[in-house]
C-alpha cells in the first residue's frame, strides 16, 4: 500500500502580513558575536542574495506584502531585520543592539520607521534585540533574555506596547535569541526547544502551551526553529524534517526555504523578516 498524507485534523488560515526586509548587500562573516559565527571561513555575498531574493519572491508569491529598507555599507548583520525592532499595533520599539558591530543598525531602522510614517516610535532605554527576542503570540509578548535582550527591557516594552510580556531565559549559546529556540505558529500555538530555555522557563512554557510542538535538538540545530508562520504556511529548513512531520500533521504547511549563506552568520528565515503589525 502506498504512504497515504494523513488528512490534517484542521484547514488553517492564512494571515496576510506585511514584512520589512534588508536585501544582504553588505553581507559577510567579518566578526564573531555568536558561535555560529567563524570569520577565518569563507562567506559569499552573491549566494546570502540569491538564497535570500528566493525568500522575498516565496513572501510575495503567498501573498505577503515585503517592504525593503535599504542596507547600509559596514553593517553586514543588516539583513536580519527581524532585529531592527518591534512593532504593535503600530507603535514600535526600536532596537538598542548589544555588540558594538550593530549598535549603528538602531539608528538606521528607526529612520525608516520614522520616514515611513510610524509616529509611536520609542528609542529603549534598555538593550533589546528586536523580534529576535520579542516575539508577539496572540496579545502576548514573549520576551527572551540571557543573551542580548536585557531583562529590564521586558518591562519598558510591557509598558510601552500595553500588551503582558512573559520572560523567557535562554541558556545556550547557539540559540542566542528567542526566535532562535521559539517559534510562534499562532496566536495560541508555539513549537520550541525545551532544553534551550533554563528550568523555570521551561515550566512557565509548559503551563502556558501545554500542546506545544517540542523540537529535537536535531532540528533546532538546522536552525528548524528561526521560522515563519502566517497560520497556515510555516517556512522552515528543509533539513528540520521531525517538525516538518510534527507541522503537517497539526494542519499546517510547512515549506522548506533554506539560506546556508546566512546561517554561517547565525541568521534564518525569521531573522531576515520583521512584522510590521498594524
Ligand atoms: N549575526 C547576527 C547576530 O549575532 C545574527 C542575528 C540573527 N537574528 C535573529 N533574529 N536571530 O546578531
Amino acid at each position: 500500500m502506498p504512504y497515504t498524507e494523513p488528512t490534517a485534523p484542521q484547514s488553517r488560515k492564512m494571515d496576510t502580513k506585511r514584512l520589512l526586509m534588508c536585501p544582504p548587500r553588505y553581507f559577510e562573516v567579518s566578526y564573531s558575536i555568536n558561535p555560529w559565527m567563524e570569520p577565518e571561513k569563507p562567506s559569499d555575498q552573491g549566494s546570502a542574495e540569491a538564497q535570500w531574493e528566493r525568500l522575498v519572491e516565496l513572501y510575495r508569491e503567498l501573498g505577503h506584502t515585503v517592504e525593503l529598507i535599504d542596507p547600509v555599507p559596514g553593517l553586514p548583520d543588516m539583513v536580519f531585520a527581524a532585529n531592527g525592532g518591534t512593532v504593535v499595533d503600530g507603535k514600535v520599539l526600536a532596537a538598542r543592539f548589544r555588540h558594538m558591530e550593530r549598535t549603528a543598525e538602531g539608528p538606521a531602522y528607526l529612520s525608516w520607521f520614522q520616514e515611513h510614517g510610524y509616529g509611536a516610535v520609542r528609542w529603549p532605554e534598555y538593550i533589546n534585540e528586536g523580534e529576535g527576542d520579542l516575539l508577539l503570540a496572540g496579545r502576548r509578548l514573549l520576551a527572551g533574555t540571557g543573551f542580548r535582550t536585557d531583562p529590564r527591557a521586558h518591562a519598558e516594552a510591557q509598558e510601552f506596547f500595553g500588551v503582558p510580556v512573559t520572560g523567557l531565559t535562554l541558556v545556550n549559546p547557539r540559540f542566542y535569541h528567542l526566535d532562535t529556540a521559539l517559534a510562534v505558529l499562532s496566536d495560541d500555538e508555539v513549537m520550541y526547544l525545551p532544553e534551550a530555555f533554563s528550568a523555570g522557563s521551561q515550566a512557565v512554557l509548559r503551563e502556558l502551551y501545554p500542546d506545544a510542538v517540542l523540537a529535537t535538538s536535531e532540528d533546532a540545530d538546522v536552525f528548524g526553529l528561526n521560522a515563519f508562520s502566517d497560520g497556515r504556511h510555516v517556512l522552515l529548513p528543509s533539513a528540520a524534517t521531525r517538525l516538518h512531520q510534527a507541522l503537517r500533521a497539526r494542519g499546517f504547511e510547512p515549506i522548506g526555504i533554506d539560506l546556508p549563506e546566512l546561517l554561517k552568520a547565525g541568521g534564518g528565515t525569521k531573522c531576515c523578516t520583521l512584522e510590521l503589525r498594524g
